[in-house]
């Protein structure tokens, strides 16, 4: 990729690498086919460039929302131009439906549908393994304020409203996601933003007639056709191109 040599890499993480953008305070965040969940390592192939894709897709969407987005725009079949933020150092997790550590720490069936839709705080922390913290953790050790908090939450059930009609039109049940959010500075003021990603990295997507698994879980739990079931998602949102993944281009192949 010439451009992952041209610029200065920023970090590397499990799933994406971030480059210095082209102008200040804008970042490159090119995705890799690498896949983590706990101890487990593995290769997902296409899956960078159908990620790129979906969370350009979903992202452009909630920025037309009014729901700001780090999302710039989208440079070619691996990589997007984002704007740097401060990672606030939380993962916010939204839940409909009972699955993955929701289920098991509380010894709730999967598939099981929440009485309300739920949100979750997990301090991220490679080393301890992200734990589940309350807001008093969070504004104890200054992670976030009561405010911030408020915001983040009204965003992400938003975004929730939002992703869940979106998929459910494609025959998609949304079971949970994560957002990151970040803090966008403009001299004094401070506004907090969606960054990351949102992909089937970070969502748990079930097929609403067979509840077929369609996202990281697959791989996961050792399920097989994972790159079919990231394919399908984008299959079904409209947004693979006829040739597959490797069609995916510049921005200007697609609509
Ligand atoms: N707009 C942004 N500005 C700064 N950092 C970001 C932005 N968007 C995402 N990040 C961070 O970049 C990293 C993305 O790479 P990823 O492979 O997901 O890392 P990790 O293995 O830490 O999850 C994450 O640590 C994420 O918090
Ligand atoms: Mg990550």
């Amino acid at each position: 990729m010439a451009s992952m040599s041209r610029r200065r890499q920023i970090y590397e993480g499990k799933a994406k690498v971030l480059f210095e953008g082209p102008e200040p305070g804008t970042l490159v965040q090119y995705f890799k086919d690498d896949a983590a969940a706990q101890q487990k390592r593995g290769t997902i192939t296409g899956k960078g460039v159908l990620n790129n894709r979906i969370s350009e897709y979903l992202m452009t969407k909630l920025n037309e929302l009014g729901v700001q987005t780090h999302f710039v725009r989208r440079l070619n079949m691996r990589e997007q131009l984002v704007r740097e933020v401060e990672i606030i150092p939380l993962q916010v997790v939204v839940r409909n439906v009972a699955a993955g550590s929701l289920a098991t720490r509380l010894g709730i069936a999967e598939g099981t549908q929440l009485p309300r839709s739920i949100v979750e705080y997990y301090y991220k922390s490679e080393p301890l393994h992200d734990p589940m913290v309350s807001e008093e953790h969070i504004t104890a050790f200054g992670w976030a304020s009561t405010q911030d908090l408020d915001d983040m939450m009204a965003m992400a059930l938003r975004v929730n409203d939002f992703l869940s009609g979106l998929f459910l039109g494609v025959g998609i049940r949304l079971v949970d996601f994560k957002l990151e959010f970040g803090r966008l500075w403009n001299n004094d003021e401070m506004r907090i933003i969606i960054a990351d990603e949102i992909s089937p990295d970070s969502c748990r997507l079930w097929d609403i007639k067979t509840n077929d698994k369609m996202d990281k879980d697959r791989f996961r739990e050792d399920l097989g056709q994972v790159e079919e079931a990231y394919q399908e998602v984008a299959r079904r949102l409209g947004i693979l191109p006829e040739g597959g993944p490797a069609d995916l281009k510049g921005p200007k192949t697609m609509q």
